[in-house]
């Protein structure tokens, strides 16, 4: 039974999609089995951000509306074998129940390891579908104080899902800055939303290829962090091996 664990954030444009989805590369890497899922309904970009925008024939939404099977809408991505896209969908105004949603993932997580949900910024009705489908979280905030300060306000939210683990993430930063004290360093920040940092991703700057290495590196790390979790009683078990 798959693990699942929503990644989330204050404020918007943190890197909740760069980090649900390159943390499913790692995993599926590693011989996982995982699907990401976006649940950022109007402003998916999972597949977009994976590359199989073009791979997809249904989504969540037909999903949930029984247009199609939940296995239907799983989009395996050419690269890695083990790596699944579930796309959401650009629907307007209409309403979506998390039990819905929640019963969907629950048919295919038999199949998954890791069940990764991309959760729409803010703390909307989004939000909250995002986390009721969760058992885990990562919160994921800049160095920003604007950013760690909705980090927080979203860090208490949690708290009333009856969620096995939150861990941080602190995405987009400057040890440049940081080793100056012009930004909070991510022990700093740990510290003031009382969560365990999970990783730190630094800010990826394309002119230094150096610098993308040590972005994947802290892919990798977030990937073995999450895998020491202790999360809930649940069997995480390696692709391939019989699951239970
Ligand atoms: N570590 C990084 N280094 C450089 N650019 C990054 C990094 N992380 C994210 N980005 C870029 O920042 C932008 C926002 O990232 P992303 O879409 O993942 O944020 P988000 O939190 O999902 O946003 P939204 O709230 O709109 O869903 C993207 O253009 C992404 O490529
Ligand atoms: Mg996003």
């Amino acid at each position: 039974m798959a693990r699942k664990i929503v990644v989330t954030s204050g404020k918007g444009g943190v890197g909740k999609t760069t980090v649900c989805c390159n943390l499913g590369v790692q995993l599926a890497r590693k011989g996982y089995a995982v699907v990401v899922v976006d649940l950022d309904f109007g402003l998916n970009n999972v597949d977009v951000v994976l590359g199989v925008e073009n791979l997809a024939v249904y989504d969540v939404l037909d999903a949930v509306e029984g247009r199609c099977r939940a296995r239907q809408a799983l989009v395996r991505h050419p690269r890695y074998p083990t790596l699944y896209s579930l796309a959401s969908n650009r629907a307007g105004e209409r309403y979506i129940s998390p039990q819905a949603v929640r019963l969907v993932l629950e048919t295919v997580a038999p199949r998954f390891d890791f069940i990764l949900i991309d959760s729409p910024a803010g703390i909307e009705e989004g939000f909250h579908r995002a986390a009721s489908c969760a058992e885990e979280a990562l919160l994921v905030t800049t160095p920003h104080l604007s950013a760690v300060r909705d980090a927080d306000r979203v860090a208490g939210i949690l708290g009333s899902y009856r969620l096995g683990e939150v861990g941080l993430v602190v995405n987009l930063v400057r040890r440049d800055l940081a080793r100056r004290g012009e930004i909070l360093s991510p022990e700093e920040i740990a510290a003031a939303l009382h969560l365990p940092v999970c990783a730190v991703i630094p800010e990826e700057d394309a002119f230094f290829l150096d610098n993308i290495a040590e972005r994947s590196r802290a892919f990798r790390r977030l990937a073995d962090s999450v895998l020491g979790m202790p999360s809930v009683g649940r069997e995480t078990v390696k692709f391939g091996r019989k699951r239970g």
